[in-house]
């Protein structure tokens, strides 16, 4: 798509608490990002890709204080797991932000005083519903009963009653504009998020306590001794400062405002009414975007804590299975923007029938026969049939319209279900054209089948690259396409004949996705 060309594109997902270490839920949001800002980058777009962790708050000060450490060594320890993960899963992100960097700091007291100086910000007491859990101040309307009568967010997390000074700001001032901004077309996606939010401004916002004094492990608030912003004030920085905010950098004023923030269901509040409030008090450009994806929940649907053992390690799963089956099973499975399961049973099928048979049969089978019968040199091209060029056809509808208009409108599952139907397609075509029976009876008509196919999968493989990034730059490197070429552009064009008649020489390929198997222990 020409219109793309180099315009920049920055995305961001939620930074994560280092409570802990990093789950499956959290490599899902870094796995979508990533194939996200892996599919523009393929649109020939100049992006920029932010995650990292949010490190401050009584959440973390209080689990520091529980194993006996300071809230900086415990932080030191688990962002450096979240940090591994995103490295072991091939998340191809411009910047990790921790949220205990100078820079940091420096960005979040200076959105402070623009919010300040807008007069925003008053001092005053608090006094009502805390959840550590969530970070979040609730009203009591908003609390619900848990089973023993305890009072619990609408989370279902503890809360605990909190008084004491704090700054304020002005939220209230913000509801008609918050309103507008939530009605309008493509702020807040899915959609069905967005009655939820639009009733909460509705019911009438109260201002919000934005700093805390009774404990220190936060950002300074200018000019105090005893205050330490609200943590989500200075997490939800983060998007600024990753750009250099506040100075003027090529960065923010290339970047700023985000297109997407892609983060969970559960942390829309925060970015699509506390977020914009901040950004229009201190006078900066909104984001265009924010997507609230769904949870991802452990086998029969259970939500996944530590108390039912069911938490899964994004690691031990990227071991068990490979890192390209995990993200592809997460893109495949999932309606993006609805909660979605998984289980090992359900990534093994996946993987098996559609990476391995569907698509890696495909290659093997036709890269294979190429090595064996035409020692390595690609088969030329003697006029192409109907056939030829309706699976042509095929590949590149997928291609140019319905993967690139699925991605572009987050529906990652659709574009993935596009792929695989251009992919049925050349299984249907292989097996019609039979290229192994025509050696001996029609070897010209052998080899134009042979490359019509090779033209297919290349383009396949560049389609599918953002969610299989390995697998995909192994086959096109096998194939010896050009890294320049593996874009949706460059794929499409003329560059098989000058490859052929080149030197180059196909070697009998390796399988790209090994069959696997269900571990012994996992018997369903
Ligand atoms: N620190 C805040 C976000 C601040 S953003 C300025 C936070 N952290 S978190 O560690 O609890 O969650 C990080 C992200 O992971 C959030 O977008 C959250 O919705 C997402 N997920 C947490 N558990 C999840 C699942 N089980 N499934 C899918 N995503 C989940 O919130």
């Amino acid at each position: 798509m020409a219109d793309t060309q180099n315009t920049p594109y920055y995305i961001t997902t939620a930074i994560s608490y280092p409570n802990g270490r990093p789950h499956i839920g959290h490599a899902y949001e870094a796995i979508a990002a990533d194939v996200i800002a892996r599919f523009q980058r393929l649109q020939g777009r100049d992006v920029r890709f932010q995650t990292g962790t949010d490190e401050h708050g009584l959440k973390m000060a209080r689990k520091a204080e529980e194993q006996g450490r300071t809230p900086r060594d415990l932080a030191d320890e688990m962002a450096g797991y979240f940090q591994e993960m995103c490295a072991a899963l091939n998340i191809s992100h411009d910047r990790f932000i921790r949220t205990v960097e100078e820079d940091h700091h420096r960005a979040s007291q200076s959105i402070w005083e623009r919010m300040a100086a807008a007069g925003d910000l008053y001092l005053d007491r608090y006094e009502g519903w805390y959840s550590v859990r969530d970070e979040a101040y609730y009203d009591e309307s908003e609390l619900i009963e848990g089973e023993g009568g305890e009072k619990l967010s609408p989370q279902q997390t503890p809360v605990e009653w909190t008084v004491e000074e704090s700054w304020f700001f002005r939220l209230s001032k913000y509801e008609k504009p918050l309103l507008d901004l939530l009605r309008s077309d493509g702020f807040l996606e899915p959609a069905s998020r967005r009655n939820e939010m639009i009733a909460f401004v509705e019911q009438g916002l109260k201002d919000l306590s934005v700093s805390r004094t009774s404990f220190d492990w936060g950002v300074k608030v200018p000019g105090s001794d005893n205050h330490v912003m609200y943590v989500w004030v200075d997490a939800l920085t983060n998007y600024l400062t990753g750009l250099g905010f506040p100075d003027e950098t090529e960065n923010y004023a290339k970047f700023w405002p985000a297109d997407l923030h892609l983060i969970g269901k559960d942390i829309v509040r925060f970015h699509t009414i506390y977020w914009p409030a901040f950004l229009m008090s201190a006078d900066l450009p909104l984001p265009k975007k924010v997507f609230g994806h769904g949870f991802l929940l452990a086998r029969g649907g259970e939500k996944m804590s530590k108390s039912a053992g069911n938490v899964v390690d994004p690691q031990d799963l990227a071991d068990q299975f490979g890192v390209d089956a995990l993200r592809y099973f997460l893109m495949r499975e999932v309606a993006f923007g609805k909660d979605g399961s998984y289980s090992p049973e359900a990534i093994v099928e996946r993987a098996n029938g559609e990476l391995g048979n569907a698509f890696g049969n495909l290659a093997q089978r036709t890269l294979g026969f190429i090595a064996k019968n035409l020692d390595g040199s690609l088969p030329q091209i003697f006029g192409h049939t109907d056939s030829d060029n309706s699976l042509f056809e095929a590949v590149d509808q997928a291609i140019t319209r319905e993967i690139p208009q699925h991605f572009e409108n987050l529906a990652l599952q659709q574009g993935v279900e596009a792929w695989l139907k251009a992919v049925f397609a050349c299984n249907s075509y292989i097996d019609a054209e039979a290229p192994w029976a025509l050696r001996k009876t029609d070897p010209e008509r052998m080899q134009t089948v042979l490359a019509t196919l090779y033209i297919c999968i290349a383009q396949l493989g560049v389609a599918i690259s953002p969610v299989i990034p390995a697998s995909a730059d192994k086959l096109l490197e096998a194939m010896g396409i050009n890294p320049k070429l593996r874009t949706y552009d460059g794929i499409r064009s003329h560059w098989y004949s000058p490859l052929a008649e080149s030197n180059f020489r196909l070697d009998k390929p390796t399988p790209l996705f090994p069959r696997l198997e269900l571990p012994a222990n996992e018997d369903a």
